[in-house]
């Protein structure tokens, strides 16, 4: 049974203090919208399809209690939110179309009183907390099908039900693998500098019995020179329209590295992480980080007092070093920016 990372329970969000994990696993009950963006600034809850979710309760939360009389006064105060909530995190879209897919709920009700809208956003949230279980399920099941028995697979930081509503995305084909008796080998790149692979992604292998190996971000070279890896599997905050994908900093090396060993490197992602508006990954904002995640280790520092550090979260990967791209539609082969076109049945 994957871990519930987050749910709405009885007017409020709960979801686990991720920077807690592996040592606790403490709950965070929230009932107002600043601990909730204090809690996506600080990845106390991250990874691209949770964070959507996220946002998705959060305008709930938002505007609970909005006082307006009538549908003009609480669309200024639902914009107000929603502005509030985009500015937590810039790179994973899914954020930002859980807002919109919210605005927009609002926007078809104007004919009813502000209480039915409530209600109605609420509605809204859960289906998009329910979606997402769906499409990482089904994705899993697609992406399976590039798993041999004996498969060795490397991935990146957290793509897993920590980062999802559920099962997860590049771990969610890992999980469906081996549900169906395949015995596979992983290894996970620790992901400096917040360590999500080390701290996440071992521990949630570990809890459904897959064999995983820590490597440093700087062994995975190595370990595919030495044909100990087949496969690489990651998740992705944004997909632009030609196939470049925005992940966890680090991703991009581990695809250049992928060509020149000969190894598939597979993106799997929901819908929901592509960004159809944008004709390519330079154009994906990346956002940029306190220095401190660098300087220091789990809070001690480890620089010298007054060196500066470079801190991007996420790198974009270019869709010609991508071997596919697993949805829940099914997988996607290059040529990208038709086969996208195709499977969103945009032609
Ligand atoms: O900064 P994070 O931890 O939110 O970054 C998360 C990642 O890069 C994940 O790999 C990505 O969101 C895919 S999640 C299914």
């Amino acid at each position: 049974m994957s871990i519930p990372t987050i749910k709405w329970i009885k007017g409020k969000i709960r979801f686990i203090d991720q920077t807690r994990l592996p040592l606790e696993l403490r709950y965070i009950y929230c009932k107002d919208i600043n601990t909730l963006y204090e809690a996506i600034k600080t990845m106390k809850i991250r990874g691209a399809p949770a964070l959507g979710i996220a946002a998705a309760f959060g305008v709930v939360l938002g505007v609970e209690n909005s006082k307006a009389k009538n549908f003009k006064d609480f669309m200024k105060q639902l914009n107000r939110v929603i502005k509030y909530l985009g500015s937590s995190r810039p790179t994973a879209v899914n954020l930002f179309s859980a807002l919109e897919r919210m605005r927009e709920t609002v926007r078809q009700s104007q004919k009813l009183p502000v209480k039915k809208i409530k209600n109605i956003l609420l509605k809204e949230a859960i289906k998009i907390f329910e979606q997402d279980r769906v499409m990482c399920r089904r994705l899993s099941q697609y992406g399976s099908r590039l798993i041999k028995n004996k498969d060795k697979i490397l991935t990146i930081c957290n793509a897993g039900a920590l980062a999802t509503s559920d099962y997860g995305t590049a771990l969610g084909v890992i999980f469906r693998a081996k549900e169906e008796g395949k015995n596979i080998k992983v290894y996970a790149s620790e992901t400096r500098p917040l360590l999500q692979g080390a701290r996440l992604t071992t521990w949630e292998l570990k809890r459904e019995n897959i064999d995983v190996t820590l490597i440093c971000d700087n062994m995975a070279a190595s370990l595919m020179k030495q044909r100990r890896i087949d496969k690489i599997f990651v998740g992705a905050d944004r997909i632009a329209s030609n196939g470049d994908t925005a992940n966890k900093i680090g991703t991009y090396s581990l695809a250049v590295l992928a060509k020149y060993h000969n190894i598939p490197f597979y993106v799997v992602a929901p819908s929901s992480s592509f960004d159809l508006n944008l004709s390519d990954g330079e154009k994906i904002p990346i956002e940029q980080r306190d220095q401190k995640e660098v300087l220091e280790i789990l809070g001690k520092r480890i620089a010298a007092k007054g060196i500066k550090a470079y801190n991007p979260a996420f790198d974009v990967t270019v869709h010609n070093l991508i071997s596919a791209i697993i949805t829940e539609f099914g997988i996607i082969r290059p040529p990208y920016k038709t086969n996208i076109k195709k499977k969103f049945k945009l032609v």
